[in-house]
């Protein structure tokens, strides 16, 4: 039997946790012979709910769970731990656009980064779910100078997926067939989907879709505002299929991504495509041992390099927003 990995989560009282929690206890994040122990933070008001869920937990009979430790301390849920989601943060409600949570998360993530920084395992992999994710992660790189800032991303999976979604509908294609997806830039409605390079089959989807003007009036809109759409629809955000894209996303990271495609993951920009070093932007990447790299030497349009540059100008935004925070 391996060693158990320690894994915290944090918002684990939360609407996504509830989904995210129970599947990788069944072993879909780290796959079926990897023990766990799970480390759930939330604030002092979602400890009773936190017990609940440690009961359901432990009533699931999940073989690789081998211990659930709940708490309102930073430092006992990040202790040791080699896998981190960062999830607690307020999620945004109708009317509201995902920057205007800056105010009221960002201190969350400079505390957790610093904590993280002190408390976690050196090598620790930590991904950003809670919005705005991007500037988030870039706090959480900042506080926690000690960590290689390649351990931390932020989540723009659950957008890769719903890209993947509207093809799969408009072409009638099975979802496994369509590769080489990208979101470029922000998990905002500015973010770029770019179809340019994905694939059916080995067949570029530029060549299949007869009608490209479905590109940018409803392919484009679509996966940018379906946030906005389902939190009209639920009342409520995201939730499950936000703890579905986060559980696809460290899979990836770790265990690696397929042979023939890639996936999209916002990262500290190291000046690929000429997104200034600094940011924590979209890409594509491939992932194997444990380690991403950017997907190179994709040509990119001319309205592509806007859509592009229009993300980078509102990460920049967002970051001089909360400056006082990155030290
Ligand atoms: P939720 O309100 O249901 O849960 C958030 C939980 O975080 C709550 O239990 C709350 O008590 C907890 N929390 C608040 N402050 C905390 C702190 N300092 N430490 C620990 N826990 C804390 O929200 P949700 O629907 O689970 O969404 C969580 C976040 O994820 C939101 O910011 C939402 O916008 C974001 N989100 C991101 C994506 C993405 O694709 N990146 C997708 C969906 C949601
Ligand atoms: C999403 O994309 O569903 C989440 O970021 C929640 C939101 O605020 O849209």
């Amino acid at each position: 039997m391996k060693a158990p990995i320690r894994i915290a989560i944090t918002g684990a009282g939360g609407q996504i946790s509830y989904s995210l929690l129970f599947r990788i206890a069944n072993g879909d994040m780290l796959k079926h012979e990897q023990p766990i122990i799970l480390q759930l933070l939330d604030i002092p008001q979602a400890q009773q709910a936190l017990r609940g869920i440690a009961m359901e937990l432990e009533d699931c009979v999940f073989p690789l769970l081998q211990q659930v430790v709940i708490t309102d301390d930073p430092r006992v849920a990040f202790r040791d731990a080699e896998i981190v989601l960062l999830v607690g943060a307020r999620p945004r409600s109708k009317g509201m656009e995902r920057k205007d949570l800056i105010e009221i998360n960002a201190g969350i993530f400079a505390e957790h980064g610093k904590i993280l920084n002190a408390c976690a395992a050196p090598y620790v992999k930590v991904l950003v779910v809670g919005n705005p994710a991007n500037t988030n992660a870039l706090i959480v790189i900042h506080n926690a100078p000690d960590l290689n800032p390649k351990n931390v991303s932020s989540m723009m999976r659950l957008d890769h997926n719903r890209a993947i979604a509207q093809v799969s509908r408009k072409l009638s294609q099975p979802i496994g067939s369509i590769k080489k997806m990208v979101i470029w830039g922000n998990h905002s409605g500015t973010q770029y989907p770019d179809l340019s390079h994905a694939e059916i089959r080995e067949r570029k989807i530029l060549d299949i879709l007869q009608d490209h003007t479905w590109i940018e009036s409803e392919f484009i809109p679509t996966v940018q505002k379906r946030g906005t759409v389902v939190i009209e629809a639920r009342g409520l955000s995201s939730a499950a299929s936000a703890a579905n894209a986060a559980i696809g996303h460290m899979h990836d990271w770790i265990l690696g991504s397929h042979h023939d495609d890639w996936v999209t993951m916002s990262v500290l920009s190291d000046g690929s495509y000429d997104i200034p070093a600094g940011v924590v932007y979209g890409f594509p990447v491939t992932c194997h041992n444990g380690d991403y790299q950017i997907v190179q030497n994709l040509p990119i349009s001319e309205l592509g390099r806007q859509h592009m540059l229009e993300n980078y100008r509102e990460l920049l935004k967002e970051s001089e927003q909360i400056k006082h925070l990155l030290g």
